[in-house]
């Protein structure tokens, strides 16, 4: 009886070609995989709640992989592709592994758009045959900057006494943009220069920029007060702590952020921090909709477009929970 059962199984099997592990249910079943750089970052948790709410409402399954280094990366796509994946999209740990991660999708017969950070080929340029959505990081940028210039001016601080730290991560185009960009405006709106002190992070979370800016103001005791432009809510944010350890407090703190989901805690907290402000992203518009692009691309053929990209609006401690509550962020 056994073996009948085992012959007409195989026979099955052989019969609709289903030898590589999908069932005959999964036939025409479409799966997506959502790579991130940094999943404990409440960006992308907000970024994988969206694909998640994609897939829900259109019927595909998600596969959401944290790929924290270079080796996971290529191990989730091959991992991606034994379970019967059409596509994934990606926040890579590292945009140079770009020609890799294109090669290896290709290899396994996947295909691949990029979120947030895009990738970059061995000639160090964008890998434009890759479908990418991610910020206007220069506007963005810009938006921080003229921000911080009005409050500054709501305040009326001087400019003698105050600086800019501009907490970097320059090795990304989109984050170094997003810095430029604030330093400019900040410039334009009449902010000397020579006062503005960058603190180049080595890693990319709180702690980096705790250290970056603890060595940056020892080599400036003698400002009074810190306007705080950085790459993302996290940059901020450890500057912000790092200004704490120093005797610098809301009084004489103004930082902006941009994210605007990595920084609830810290609007929640019962006293104001230097923690001023940030730039609200639409996680939904890149986990979403990267997702339905995806599966577009997938079950019809559409490609998505080759870049699409994305606005933020300033929040506040004041504003922040009325706007993330009507995005469904709240
Ligand atoms: C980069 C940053 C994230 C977030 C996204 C937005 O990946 O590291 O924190 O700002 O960009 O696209």
């Amino acid at each position: 009886m056994r073996a009948a059962v085992g012959a007409a199984a195989l026979a099955a099997m052989l019969f609709c070609g289903c030898g590589n592990g999908k069932s005959p249910a999964d036939a025409g079943h479409v799966k997506i995989g959502f790579l991130v750089k940094q999943p404990d970052e409440p960006w992308f948790q907000n970024e994988w709640k969206f694909a998640q709410q994609c897939a829900d409402s259109f019927g595909f399954t998600l596969i959401k992989i944290g790929a924290t280094d270079g080796e996971k990366v290529l191990s989730a796509i091959d991992n991606l592709a034994a379970q019967g994946v059409g596509g994934f999209v990606i926040c890579a740990p590292d945009v140079r592994l770009g020609s890799a991660i294109v090669g290896r999708a290709r290899a396994q017969g996947l295909k691949v758009m990029s979120v947030d950070d895009r990738l970059v080929g061995s000639d160090g340029r964008y890998i434009t045959e890759v479908p990418h959505l991610g910020i206007s990081a220069s506007e963005i940028g810009k938006t921080v900057g003229r921000a911080l210039a009005a409050e500054m001016a709501v305040r009326g601080w001087d400019t003698a006494g105050t600086a800019v730290c501009a907490v970097t991560w320059e090795e990304l185009q989109t984050t170094r943009e997003r810095t430029d960009g604030a330093i400019g405006a900040l410039v334009t709106a009449g902010f000397p220069e020579a006062r503005v002190f960058k603190a180049p992070q080595r890693v990319a979370d709180i702690p980096g920029a705790f250290d970056a800016v603890n060595a940056m103001l020892v080599q400036h005791p003698e400002i009074r007060r810190w306007l705080i432009c950085g790459n993302n809510d996290n940059a901020v944010l450890g500057a912000v702590r790092a200004m704490e350890g120093r005797g610098y407090d809301a009084a004489s703190v103004i930082g902006i952020g941009i994210n605007g989901t990595d920084c609830i805690v810290e609007f929640e907290k019962d006293k104001p921090t230097g923690f001023f402000a940030s730039i609200l992203l639409s996680p939904k518009q890149h986990g979403f909709d990267t997702a339905a692009m995806m599966y577009r691309w997938i079950k019809d053929g559409a490609e998505p477009p080759g870049e699409t990209y994305t606005a933020g609006i300033l929040i506040t401690r004041k504003t922040f929970r009325e706007i993330l509550s009507s995005q469904g962020l709240l």
